[in-house]
């Protein structure tokens, strides 16, 4: 199979764990014997610089043209203070419109290995495996007017938050049919105790759960939802809610996890799929080699999952991910107090030992004769 894929690396820690995810996915189609054909762009605090633009038009045609892209994160201190349309952000948040991407997957997973990671007792975390849905073209971060006006002193800004139940309908569709490949659990979070938005969304989800009897729908405000998640995180399977609470809801999710580093996302809904791991772009740890790229790793999971349907593939990526933490390796995110932690090249490395590994025996018990 020829796997087309423009790969965005943006700002940060982003190039760092990217080129780590493209050496796994490089290792995956040498074993599977795929062919892969990638493309390089700017986007974010990157193609500012080298453009004016957050998002170069010729980054939006590369992605538009291929069959998935693979992000690694925009957002540099250098842009804070410019106007909005010229933040790296503004180019994320219009590359996932222009890609029709509304919904955006991002599990969240307690690995064995990591139990002791999280800030919370290990029996508290064990078994956590949540799928949070999050919309991700609607709500505040899309809705009009939005504006900063008036002299310093006597400022006022306003944001809008809006849906159309057109757009809850198709975002909570997506939630249903995942959810039946699961635990068939859906909790939908909302404040509609307050916000209008908040009413409609969970009237229309729990319209479009009468289409779906065999899944368990039930409703949680989003400050309740955030309080059961630290305390029961394994009660949620999947975890359907609108664009804000769910980036909000989703890096609390990564810290009851064990680390942010290690979650990874799919947008999609549109003709071309975006991944990206979760995490932003760590100015803070950028260029010191020491972020965690299994986030970025299991982007690319999921990735050759929803966009090729190439399954096997993408599993032998998640195996490998456990085996090498199982092994006790950690980036410095995961390493408890004082214990050591491997480079990010390093864990990219032992990542893709162990799938070269996997992906022999895999091939080779398909070729066994029955
Ligand atoms: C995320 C990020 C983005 C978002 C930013 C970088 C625009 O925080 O993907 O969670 O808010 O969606
Ligand atoms: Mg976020």
């Amino acid at each position: 199979m020829l796997l087309k894929i423009t790969i965005l690396p943006g700002d940060g820690i982003g190039p760092e764990v990217i080129e780590e995810a493209v050496r796994v996915l490089d290792a995956i189609s040498h074993s599977f014997g795929h062919e892969v054909s990638l493309t390089r762009k700017n986007i974010g605090g990157a193609a500012l610089v080298a453009s004016e633009d957050p998002l170069p038009p010729d980054t939006l045609q590369a992605c538009i043209s291929s069959s998935a892209v693979l992000l690694g994160a925009v957002g540099a201190p250098s842009f804070d203070n410019l106007p909005a349309h010229l933040r790296p952000e503004a180019g994320l948040l219009r590359l996932r419109r222009e890609l029709g991407a509304f919904a955006n997957l991002r599990p969240a997973v307690c690995y064995p290995a990591l139990e002791d990671c999280s800030p919370l007792r290990a029996e508290v975390v064990r078994g956590t495996d949540i799928l949070i849905v999050r919309e991700l073209l609607g709500g505040l971060y899309f809705g009009e007017p939005r504006l900063l006006h008036g002299p310093t002193g006597d400022r006022a800004a306003t944001n809008t938050m809006r849906y159309h139940e057109p757009e809850v309908q198709r975002i909570a569709r997506i939630a249903f049919d995942l959810a039946r490949a699961r635990r068939h659990s859906i909790v939908s979070v909302d404040k509609a105790n307050v916000l209008e938005c908040s009413r409609l969304w969970r009237e229309v989800v729990t319209e479009i759960g009468r289409d779906y009897p065999d899944v368990k729908l039930s409703h949680m405000y989003v400050d309740s939802a955030a309080m059961a998640l630290v305390l029961r995180p394994r009660d949620f399977d999947v975890l359907l809610t609108e664009n804000m609470f769910g980036d909000i809801l989703s890096d609390q999710a990564g810290g009851v996890v064990g680390s942010l580093g290690m979650l990874a996302s799919a947008s999609i809904g549109g003709p071309v799929a975006l991944y990206e791991p979760v995490h932003g772009s760590a100015p803070d740890i950028a260029g010191q080699g020491v972020a965690n790229p299994l986030g970025a790793i299991l982007s690319v999971a999921m990735l050759l999952r929803h966009s090729f349907h190439v399954e096997r593939e993408a599993a032998c990526i998640e195996s490998a991910v456990s085996k090498v933490l199982h092994m006790g390796n950690r980036t410095r995110d995961l390493a408890k107090d004082g214990r050591f932690a491997i480079s990010t090249a390093d864990m990219g490395e032992r990542v893709l030992e162990a799938v070269k590994e996997i992906a022999l025996s895999d091939v080779s018990n398909n070729a066994a004769p029955n």
